[in-house]
């Protein structure tokens, strides 16, 4: 297994991790905005930099993203040399130009000493720091809905020419992993809105609750071999049902 050393600690890393994972398991903490374990890393945000050198390069050394940087033995590492804490700073700073009046933002600039962005910020405040968070789970499901537009200042997350997405089934994945909630929906038990299209909702055939969509529940219908009926109950009923069932065998004398 590889053998390397973050910040001065020798760490033995799992074969085929990343730098991050590797610097999380031996507990030392890397700020990032755009990974999610749900989703495939991606190297966005470029919040995860950190310096990589070897003994034999003689004082030289490489940024990478530590998310994307597979472990390599007799590797040393530092996760805040003053290159990468001022390279982050700059990442921070830009990016509360462009999200001047968003929390996360806010918290993550202020722990590196940034109150304000020195950038002239953005005219039209958003809170989407494009992390690709949602277009890549969006992806992950298989159905593509929503994708990132334009170029420079202008890039957005949206779906195709800002209409309702034909293939959107309604999941919420997509608000449910942004970290920032700039995701709008509403949802109730009869109906949800999201990017601006309308769903019905399944109801659970025993309490009435509406739990997921009709579309949801048409698109994984024999997925993996699951059967549409399977989603027709919602996970609460599903769980008490089971433990019904479980009760009753618990108290059926043995041998019957
Ligand atoms: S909408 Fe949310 S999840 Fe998607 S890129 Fe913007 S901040 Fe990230
Ligand atoms: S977490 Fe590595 S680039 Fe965003």
């Amino acid at each position: 297994m590889p053998r390397l050393v973050i910040d001065g600690k020798t760490v033995v890393a799992k074969e085929g991790t990343f730098l991050l994972q590797a610097a999380r398991d031996a507990g030392i903490d890397i700020p990032t905005l755009c990974e999610h374990p749900a989703v495939e890393p991606y190297g966005g945000c470029r919040l995860c930099l950190v310096d990589v050198t070897r003994p034999e390069w003689d004082g030289w050394s490489k940024m990478v993203v530590s998310c994307l940087f597979p472990v390599e033995d007799g590797i040393l590492v530092s996760t805040r040399s003053e290159r990468v804490t001022q390279t982050r700073k700059v990442v921070l700073d830009l990016l509360l130009a462009r999200c001047p009046e968003t929390p996360l933002v806010q918290e993550l600039a202020a722990e590196h000493g940034i109150d304000r962005t020195s950038y002239v910020p953005n005219p039209e405040p958003t809170d989407c720091i494009l992390c690709g968070l949602c277009t890549r789970i969006c992806d992950r499901l298989g159905t593509s809905a929503i994708s990132s537009a334009n170029r420079g200042v202008g890039r957005e997350i949206a779906p195709p020419f800002h209409e309702a997405p034909p293939d959107c089934i309604g999941c919420l994945a997509c608000a449910e992993i942004c970290p920032t909630g700039f995701i709008q929906y509403q949802s109730g038990s009869a109906r949800r809105v999201i990017w601006n299209k309308e769903f019905k909702m399944l109801r659970c055939p025993t309490c009435g609750r509406g739990h997921i969509t009709e579309d949801q529940a048409r698109y994984y219908d024999g997925r993996n071999g699951v059967p549409a009926r399977y989603f027709e109950p919602c996970d609460a009923c599903k769980r008490k049902e089971q433990a019904a069932i479980a009760v009753s065998l618990m108290a059926a004398p043995e041998g019957r």
